[in-house]
């Protein structure tokens, strides 16, 4: 089969298509799946120059959002059967043909809905649910600040605050953003290219500030954001596009009783620092079946910016950290 392979630590531009052995069921629990489609992140070219926590084994293909056919299942599998339509989360190898994968973090997606679109739910979309069900506890009503909202986190944390009531103010870099944000029907856009934040915040909220911030950029970002924050706030780190990973002015939080968590969905799927996937997997599990249940009933709907082959890697990538992409790039492989 064709795979995507990294051969040794390098820019992403420098991997190579290569040819490979097709790979055979290791366990009664394993599944074998045709990818159809692989999702692509920044954090995919930190893999492969060896940079980021989790270093899969030289060599392999990256990638690690997909969705695909079942080709076939293990004796223990029940949920899936040959033939179905999957999206899954894998450790690595979804830059490939095929992936043999535990079946434990693969679901089956509905006939009525786009396949490639599903490759933002098993990391993109946890993520956002995650950070604002399980860590933040958002409830109705409640005013939530959401950066890098045309991003694949951010956009999927706009549908998800907007699904359970609350008010959203959606933080993106440009008009073509925003005009975007203002058509998925997020009540606040602040175009950050046109005026701070903060202030638009302040004013917006006549001063009272937002209930929580979902912090997917950092540094000055994460600084001006605790200032946004209304009384008994919370503030939940995403990650840091910025670059810079802020320290917190602890004075702040005690002056306004706000409290500053992250959420790292890595630690659900067994890429944290003790791999606790078989711990988390029900949770999970469970997360992602009310996600594409939100999405048959048209609550929330992931969407793709570019669909490329996957021999334009590098160009896929190129719009991602490009910061031209709204919603996800997907390869189709
Ligand atoms: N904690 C977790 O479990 C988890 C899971 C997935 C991802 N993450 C992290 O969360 C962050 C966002 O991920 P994502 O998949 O949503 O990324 P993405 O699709 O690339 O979106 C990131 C957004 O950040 C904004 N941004 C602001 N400053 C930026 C900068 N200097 N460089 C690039 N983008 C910048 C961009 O929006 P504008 O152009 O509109 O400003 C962009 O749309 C990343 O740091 C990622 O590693 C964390």
């Amino acid at each position: 089969m064709k795979a995507l392979i990294c051969e040794s630590w390098r820019p992403f531009d420098e991997l190579e298509l290569k040819t490979v052995p097709e790979p055979a069921l290791d366990g009664p629990g394993d599944v074998r799946i045709r990818i159809l489609h692989s999702g692509v992140s920044f954090a995919t070219t930190l893999v492969v120059q060896g940079k980021y926590q989790r270093k899969p084994p030289l060599p392999f293909a990256p990638g690690t959002e997909i969705a695909g056919e079942v080709l076939e299942v293990g004796a223990e599998v029940r949920h899936l059967a040959v033939g179905d339509r999957v999206c899954a989360v894998l450790d690595w190898g979804g830059y490939a043909e095929q992936v043999v994968v535990h079946a434990r973090h693969v679901l089956p997606v509905p006939e009525s809905l786009p396949l490639e679109a599903s490759v933002a739910l098993p990391i993109s979309y946890m993520t956002a649910y995650g950070a604002l069900v399980w860590r933040a506890k958002v409830r109705p009503g409640e005013r939530v600040l959401i950066h890098g909202a045309a991003g694949g986190v951010g956009l999927a944390a706009v549908e998800i605050a907007l699904a359970l009531g609350c008010e959203v103010y959606a933080v993106v870099r440009g008009e073509r953003k925003a005009a975007f944000l203002r058509e998925r029907s997020a009540q606040h856009v602040i175009d950050s290219s046109a005026q701070p934040f903060r202030d638009a915040v302040e004013s917006l909220t006549r001063g009272e500030g937002v209930h929580v911030v979902l912090d997917t950029i950092g540094g000055s970002v994460f600084r001006e954001s605790l200032r946004c924050l209304q009384l008994d706030g919370r503030h939940i780190v995403i990650g840091f596009a910025q670059g810079e990973i802020p320290q917190v002015p602890a004075n702040i939080l005690l002056l306004k009783n706000i409290s500053v968590s992250g959420f790292n969905v890595g630690q659900y799927i067994g890429w944290g620092v003790v791999d606790e996937r078989e711990r988390y997997a029900g949770t999970y599990r469970r997360g992602m079946e009310q996600l594409i249940n939100w999405w048959a009933d048209g609550r929330i709907a992931p969407k793709v910016h570019a669909r490329l082959p996957l021999g334009q890697f590098r160009e896929a990538m190129a719009k991602v950290t490009g910061r031209e992409a709204i919603g996800r790039v997907v390869l189709d492989i």
